[in-house]
């Protein structure tokens, strides 16, 4: 088998791992209990995980090892033989969401050979993405939201009353809120998943035009790592509320913790990207349940390799969960 066929493999199975968790998710869709809705997805994926032909390492997981059973960073999972693999991953990206029975979650996760994807602490980021075709240094996280805007607006040749903004919904946002209101900047919020933000941000047809706001630190990773794929600009900061989460940090082997980092240091090789639907929501639809114990997942499959972005939708059939 070729190295191009093997990725290949290793891309359809981590579609695999994606989707199993989304389908165990969803019987606790509505529950509410997020706590039941996560432990579902994560032992779904590692399932998928460990069946995969790879020496993979978690690099981004459910927290670290004394506070995480499963998929906590530094995990090895896969066959053991294989390539080297590196992998960030969120069973439940908004598991909010899930509980609640509300839109947008997803089961997601990101591969990359050794040493491709920042080893973030789980703190928070501050992020700044946009799509594809704009010059280089468009963005600039160092500057406030406002210039920001005002310089995507110039380049698209645009007011930046004709351009939208996606921002979480949160009171931390609220200067952002303001500088948007000022230049007439429409305003998509989301409640959760700055992941899903950050892609509909960069798709040209998407959501709007420009991601800004602060969400967490995995989250920044993961949506680099889809960016890389699909073309545009990002820009993370981490954010660090006190001295344990910069102690996590320094875990991490981070030093500078001022660091601006750019798309390609937070997903610094070429990756594959999967993301399948729990609830429906901007990127994909969620989970359907057709049968007794039948499901439709819909997934959105990216690879940086070859930048084509994949819409899968996949019915299963059997106890596979
Ligand atoms: P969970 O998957 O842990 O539910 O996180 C969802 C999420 O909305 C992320 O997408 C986002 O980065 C982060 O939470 C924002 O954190 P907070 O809810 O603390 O503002």
């Amino acid at each position: 088998m070729s190295e191009g066929q093997a990725q290949d493999q290793l891309a359809l199975h981590a579609l695999r791992a994606a989707e199993m968790a989304a389908i165990a998710a969803h019987g606790q869709i509505g529950r509410g209990d997020k706590n039941a809705a996560d432990q579902a997805a994560v032992d779904a994926m590692r399932k998928g995980l460990n069946a995969m032909a790879m020496k993979g390492r978690i690099v981004i997981g459910e927290g670290e090892r004394d506070e995480a059973p499963m998929l906590y960073i530094g995990e090895e999972v896969g066959t053991g033989e294989g390539p080297e693999i590196d992998i960030a991953l969120d069973p439940i990206e908004g598991t909010t969401p899930t509980s609640k029975g509300m839109p947008n979650a997803l089961a997601v996760l990101a591969i990359a050979p050794r040493g491709g994807l920042l080893h973030a602490p789980d703190t928070y980021m501050d992020k700044i993405a946009v799509g594809p075709g704009l010059p280089e240094g468009v963005i600039d996280l160092d500057l406030s939201a406002e210039e920001n805007v005002r310089r995507l607006a110039e380049a698209k040749g645009v007011k930046t009353s004709e351009l939208s903004a996606c921002i979480l919904d949160r009171p931390r946002h609220d200067h952002i809120v303001k500088q948007m209101r000022q230049l007439g900047v429409r305003i998509n919020f989301i409640t959760d998943n700055d992941v899903a933000g950050v892609i509909s941000a960069a798709d040209p047809n998407g959501y709007a035009d420009i991601y800004m706001g602060r969400g967490g630190a995995p989250e920044g990773v993961l949506a680099a790592a889809a960016l890389r794929c699909i073309g545009g600009q990002m820009q993370g900061r981490l954010h660090f509320r006190n001295d344990d989460e910069r102690a996590r940090a320094e875990k991490t082997g981070i030093t500078d913790f001022d660091r601006k980092y750019d798309m390609r240091e937070l997903a610094s090789k070429d990756c594959v990207f999967v993301a399948a639907g729990v609830t429906t929501g901007l990127l994909v639809e969620g989970v359907k349940k057709i049968g007794p114990n039948t499901y439709e997942t819909e997934s959105l499959m990216l690879s940086s390799s070859d930048k084509v972005r994949r819409v899968v939708r996949t019915r299963v059939d059997g106890p596979s969960v």
